[in-house]
């Protein structure tokens, strides 16, 4: 049965008059002079956005109460002398020559009804301002100019502008002067008007998981060496002074601000490279082991911004090239969010609509997960992954076609196995029976499928095939076992990055979940790029991440994939996208651990594009105590349950092992794991401030029921909230999982009390987070 979820409530559409536009020496309706300076304000007032020319320059700034956000910068694109452009050598930038034509204005509001999500409902509410410019002529003088019947290339730049900040972009209409396209690079300039205090991470074509670096942005460039991960296994970093979005910055006058994009399809992924006072000109230089095939950026033709001006450094691939356009096409939306509120920016829906409505016409299938896996073991290394330490390299095609009819794939039947293949059925089945008794929807099992002898970093294109099971992996068996119990397994697909082998066996691997009763995936792109030399955030792999999501929606499939792009909304037009990684997530407590601050940050970073697939949930933080590994988890148990409401997303996984949810000590903690929603129809975020604190009433989806979660950074917090979100007159059974008074991330993590009573909306509670710890409170009502 097909079922529509999505559905416009009410829209409008207004065209404006151009009265917010002053365009001296406008020629007639709609036609401006170069001169022209126009301006929108957002459906509020609060927000400015100016547009004007700079001689032939583009430029926009924007205002938010009166307070510059973004100075005038100029917008443009840099293109490539290259062959395969209609315009062959004889290409021309987009960066200058241009011309207003004309500027077209509208308001916009809708309300529209997300498949999942934080709220219920979602306005979509804008004043529109699009300016069309004729390139008459460029400055680089030697070349042709482009023409058109009337005169000119024409782009477009359109800008809607929201009450929480701005969203533009580039649009480029089909026309005989502009067909096929290079981008040698995006010119977008994002002029700060102070050295404003950042939370970023470094720029790099192939890794997020970084820790976050919280400097002014005059120090970007000192702290850029060590806050790279040169550890992980793909990096490759571009300027001393290139950041990620979201980037998170915070003015001396209190403004939050925010840079990120919406929409990223067929389009490179953004990152910002800061001007500096030590920038002589924009990066040529690579460094990392990932890029070390990739040529170096080519110099910029135009002169260097002013200091403090962030400007747009797009992901190539192999070629060094940021893009192979063919128009009519358009960028991804450039977005800034802004308030002067810190909890404004997590309840911003500004990128969620920028992206297209839902594509789907069947949403049905779609739904909200929770869910445990044969997993945390394996990273924290008591159990692998592989079955067989026997095989110096496993053979799973004839790869290199000599013995077509003979060809045999490594027989695992006649391997030794080294008695530590955590995806075995004794296993899975205590796993299925945990999530059974718990309420769990799902099983992840990693490590179910041939291949993983040798599966990372060897730039082996043949490495998995996605549908043959270990031996001691019954597949069938397991499925229906899981189903005879109402629980699923959740599908896991490493593709080691090696995507020209996962589009070949995507269709056959799809099919073998639908046929086994599979409904959610799990993907990875662990290691560099298979085609070679591509980069995980280039144009082509974007579109690989997107194939995988189009080809998924056809299987009814939900994906969440690790390592994969950073996300930029596209959730919305595809909501079986249910999560991604793209940061660093709870595995890297395993790894050394993450700063206790860093969950407060990820909410306005990270999340900014959609749900986070972090894995909470881990009670026992001291590793050692169960295994060699002697990294520990940097929150208190509180924390932890914390972040199943402060890290949204409609996916979220007990990480642990069932035998330490079990525990005694542990149990009563878990409760709160079994009972919390992932599907809501309201949020509120109480507190926030980036790195210190972040706290988020939640209300379950379809019930009047209320769950708050709060969680601090390494100092600790003092949270006061006031329930009046509750309905008026009614009462709520409160239970409180807090710190207990002596807990500490550190010395005592473990220490937490729980206390129940009946509260109502007049009720006000205090509570105490310990340093690196947090709260989580359910409201179920009477
Ligand atoms: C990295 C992922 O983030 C992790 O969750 C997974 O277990 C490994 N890759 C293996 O695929
Ligand atoms: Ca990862």
């Amino acid at each position: 049965m097909k079922r529509v979820y999505y559905f416009f409530i009410f829209a409008t559409v207004i065209m404006l008059s151009l009265a917010g536009c002053q365009q001296s020496g406008t020629t007639g309706s709609g036609e401006a002079t170069a001169q022209s300076v126009c301006s929108i304000f957002s459906p509020s007032g609060d927000l400015q956005l100016t547009f004007s020319m700079d001689a032939t320059r583009p430029q926009y700034e924007l205002s938010y109460k009166g307070k510059p956000v973004i100075l005038p910068s100029h917008l443009g694109l840099e293109l490539a002398r290259d062959k395969h452009a209609s315009k062959g050598l004889n290409e021309t930038d987009l960066m200058d020559g241009f011309e207003v034509e004309k500027t077209d204005t509208l308001s916009f509001d809708e309300t529209w009804e997300p498949v999942w999500g934080e709220t219920k409902t979602i306005r979509n509410h804008y004043n529109e301002l699009a300016v069309t410019l004729q390139q008459k002529a460029t400055a680089e003088g030697n070349h042709s100019l482009p023409t058109r019947e009337d005169g000119g290339r024409v782009l477009i730049l359109r800008f809607r502008l929201y009450d929480d900040g701005l969203g533009f972009r580039y649009e480029f209409p089909q026309q005989p002067d502009l067909v096929y396209f290079l981008i040698q690079d995006e010119r977008t300039e994002f002029r700060m008007a102070g050295d404003h205090t950042a939370w970023w991470l470094p720029g790099d074509y192939d890794t997020q998981e970084q820790m976050t670096q919280e400097s002014r942005l005059s120090e970007i460039r000192s702290r850029f060496h060590d806050a790279v991960n040169w550890g992980n296994s793909s990096v490759a970093v571009f300027s001393p002074t290139g950041v990620q979005t979201s980037l998170q910055m915070k003015t001396d006058d209190s403004l939050y601000i925010n840079i990120h994009e919406a929409a990223c399809v067929d389009y490179a992924t953004m990152h910002l490279e800061l001007v500096d006072n030590e920038t002589k000109a924009l990066t040529t230089q690579l460094e990392g082991g990932s890029n070390a095939y990739t040529p170096n950026p080519a110099p910029s033709r135009y002169p260097l911004p002013p200091v403090f001006t962030f400007v747009s450094h797009l992901t190539p691939d192999a070629t060094g090239l940021k893009g192979a356009m063919q128009t009519p096409c358009q960028s991804p939306w450039r977005t800034i969010i802004v308030s002067d509120d810190a909890r404004d920016m997590l309840s911003s829906n500004l990128i969620l609509n920028l992206n297209e409505p839902c594509a789907l016409d069947d949403v049905s299938w779609i739904h909200p997960t929770k869910y445990c896996g044969v997993w945390w073991e394996m990273i924290v290394g008591k159990s692998n992954w592989h079955y067989t330490d026997d095989q110096p390299s496993i053979q799973l095609s004839d790869f290199q076609g000599l013995n077509p009819s003979t060809f045999q794939p490594f027989d695992y039947s006649t391997a030794k196995p080294h008695g530590r293949h955590a995806a075995n059925n004794e296993k899975v089945r205590r796993y299925i029976d945990f999530a059974a008794k718990n309420g769990l929807d799902q099983v992840l099992v990693e490590g179910w499928n041939v291949g993983w002898e040798d599966w990372a970093n060897m730039w082996k294109r043949d490495v998995f095939d996605f549908v043959t099971p270990y031996p001691d992996f019954d597949i069938k068996a397991l499925n229906d076992y899981a189903h005879s119990k109402g629980v699923k397994l959740m599908m896991h697909h490493e593709t080691s990055s090696s995507t020209q082998n996962y589009e070949r066996h995507m269709e056959e691997a799809y099919n073998l979940m639908n046929h086994y009763g599979y409904d959610a995936v799990k993907s990875g792109y662990v290691g560099d790029i298979i085609p070679r030399g591509d980069h995980h955030y280039s144009q082509s792999m974007n579109n690989h991440y997107l194939y995988c999501i189009q080809q998924a929606a056809r299987h009814h499939i939900m994906v969440n994939a690790h390592e994969a792009v950073r996300p930029t909304g596209l959730c919305r037009t595809y909501p079986n996208l249910v999560g991604n990684e793209s940061a660093r997530g709870t595995e890297y407590e395993a790894f050394g651990g993450n700063r206790p601050d860093h969950t407060c940050i990820l909410p306005f970073t990270r999340l900014q594009g959609g749900p986070m697939d972090y894995t909470p949930g881990i009670l026992e933080t001291q590793l050692s105590t169960w295994s060699d590994n002697t990294s520990w988890v940097r929150t208190t148990v509180a924390g932890q349950l914390a972040l199943y409401l402060t890290m949204y997303s409609p996916l979220q996984m007990a990480a642990d092992l069932p035998e330490h949810y079990e525990r005694e000590d542990l149990a009563p903690a878990f409760q709160f794991i079994r009972d919390v929603a992932c599907d809501w129809d309201d949020s509120r975020y109480l507190e926030a401030e980036p790195a210190d604190y972040i706290t988020v009433a939640r209300k379950a989806k379809g019930t009047d029921n209320w769950f708050i979660g709060g969680k601090c950074d390494e100092n600790g917090h003092q949270s006061v909230i006031h329930l009046d979100f509750l309905d008026p007159g009614r009462s709520y059974d409160c239970t409180i999982y807090a710190d207990a008074h002596d807990a500490h991330y550190e010395q005592n993590p473990k220490a937490y009390t729980i206390s129940k009573k009946t509260v109502t909306a007049d009720d006000i509670l205090n509570l105490t987070c310990a340093p690196g710890g947090g709260f989580a409170i359910s409201l179920i009502a009477l």
